[in-house]
């Protein structure tokens, strides 16, 4: 029997279809676009699984009706070709066949057992740490990547998969170390880039996020549209707090949006990237009718909550009607999630989404009430820490528009304390000790604001 690059067994695989396979791997980790040559072998393989098993892993993972029925269709095809397949084989299958029945955490129960058996197959350690991230769960994401690196220490891609698993469980230092050494090891490591912007973000590092992400850009031009467009709206969140909105909006314009306005990714990098803005008093123009005209054909999509409650904000900000038929739509989803899924879909996203449509709409208080109640059920929705912080900050506006001022107090003391360097914390709340009477923190807050933005205009 062939083995692959990694040194796994393959079963009824010729050498075309290794290198097809080791190709794939080295794609898919680099974050790159070119798909279409693994997927054409995929399409004329007639004997080895693997290859159509994982081509349904690849357009499964774009999120979208079409992908999900191309999906069934490879994995019918695989189903096929399983005669005289391995357990490693098999469990792609099963790992498969559970992400098409909308068993993403059973999916990911298969993929934390495939690296604990065989830490070499990074493609399972990678799609692993795709179900661990869209379920939200930290803790299976960095598992994932503690059996990966100990088999494969050599591998920079490695360094990078578990440096993020490490950021999202609040370990910076060690992740900060980790995507360092990933980056020495191998400067073009788009996802270990990505780390450590989640690393600079998490602590308010500004300047040094912005240096950093720009002295490394130039690897992404190869980037498939999810890692160049996110890694550039990671650039535009670090402008964004530097008060640095324009240039924002003009990576908006020029790197964010754009690139592939069809794709889920691409297009909740643009939603949650405008919704920044706006939240920072910027007109968007007529952006949102942009982006929301490509969001018309997912009102039923419902593959992960984090995504959708995306794509209802903007279609709820660009004033669509189709908004109401969404939040129906919704509400079925919740009624019908699995027990694994019910907090993310029917304690989260159900009134998170009736909130999301109520902030559009300018009913603060009612938004306010609605986030409140999502909020403490955030997490399993799916997405990064850096992600979800959208819809805190959401809540947050609402709770200072209906004067809910202790809690928003609360929020921004909270925000102070984790990220003291951003001028437009500061300045709210300065604006809301001020509306509470505390003249003299009011001043304070407003003096620190200053100094930080003129710190950051003459750098
Ligand atoms: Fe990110």
């Amino acid at each position: 029997m062939l083995k692959d690059g990694q040194g796994l067994d393959v079963a009824n695989a010729d050498a075309k279809a290794i290198e097809a396979l080791d190709f794939l791997r080295e794609e898919w980790l680099v974050f790159g676009k070119r798909f279409d040559g693994f997927m054409a072998a995929a399409d004329a393989e007639e004997t080895c699984a693997l290859l159509p098993v994982l081509a349904a892993n690849l357009v499964l993972s774009m999120n979208s009706v079409d992908g999900r029925a191309l999906g069934a269709k490879y994995l019918a095809r695989a189903r096929i070709l399983s005669k005289g397949i391995g357990p490693r084989e098999r469990a792609w299958l099963d790992a498969t066949q559970a992400w098409l029945d909308g068993d993403a955490d059973k999916s990911l129960a298969i993929h934390e057992k495939m690296v604990a058996e065989w830490p070499r197959d990074l493609l399972a350690g990678k799609l692993g740490q795709l179900h661990a991230f869209n379920l939200g769960d930290a803790e299976a994401l960095l598992r994932i990547g503690e059996h990966l690196i100990a088999a494969n220490r050599d591998n920079h891609f490695v360094w990078g998969m578990h440096a993020f698993g490490l950021e999202e469980c609040n370990r910076l230092d060690e992740a900060e170390a980790h995507a360092r050494r990933a980056i020495e090891m191998g400067r073009n490591d788009p996802w270990a880039h990505h780390a450590m912007a989640h690393c600079f973000e998490a602590r308010g590092r500004l300047t040094e996020g912005v240096a950093f992400l720009e002295s490394v850009s130039d690897c992404w031009a190869d980037c498939n549209s999810f890692m160049y467009t996110h890694n550039w709206w990671h650039q535009a969140l670090f402008l964004i707090d530097l008060d640095r909105t324009d240039e924002a909006l003009a990576l908006f314009d020029s790197r964010v949006w754009g690139v592939w306005k069809e794709f889920s990714e691409d297009q909740i990098n643009a939603i949650s990237l405008l919704t920044r803005l706006e939240l920072r008093g910027v007109d968007v123009g007529a952006r949102w009718a942009d982006v929301a005209s490509y969001l018309e054909g997912r009102l039923h999509d419902h593959f992960v909550p984090f995504l959708d409650l995306q794509y209802l904000y903007a279609l709820a900000r660009a004033g669509k009607p189709s908004v109401t038929e969404m939040l129906a739509s919704l509400e079925d989803r919740g009624e019908q999630a699995k027990p694994f899924e019910r907090e993310a879909w029917a304690d989260c996203a159900v009134p998170a989404a009736h909130g999301l449509a109520a902030h559009a709409r300018g009913d603060h208080a009612e938004a306010a009430r609605l986030l409140g109640q999502a909020m403490p059920h955030l997490r399993p929705i799916g997405g990064s820490i850096a992600q979800r912080a959208l819809f805190g900050a959401i809540h947050l506006d609402a709770l200072i528009k209906s004067g809910w001022n202790d809690a928003a107090l609360k929020i921004l003391q909270a925000d102070e304390r984790e990220r003291p360097t951003v001028p437009a914390t500061k300045r709210a709340l300065a604006d809301l000790y001020r509306k509470l009477g505390r003249a003299e923190q009011a001043m304070t807050a407003d003096y620190q604001a200053e100094r930080l933005a003129r710190q950051y205009a003459n750098a």
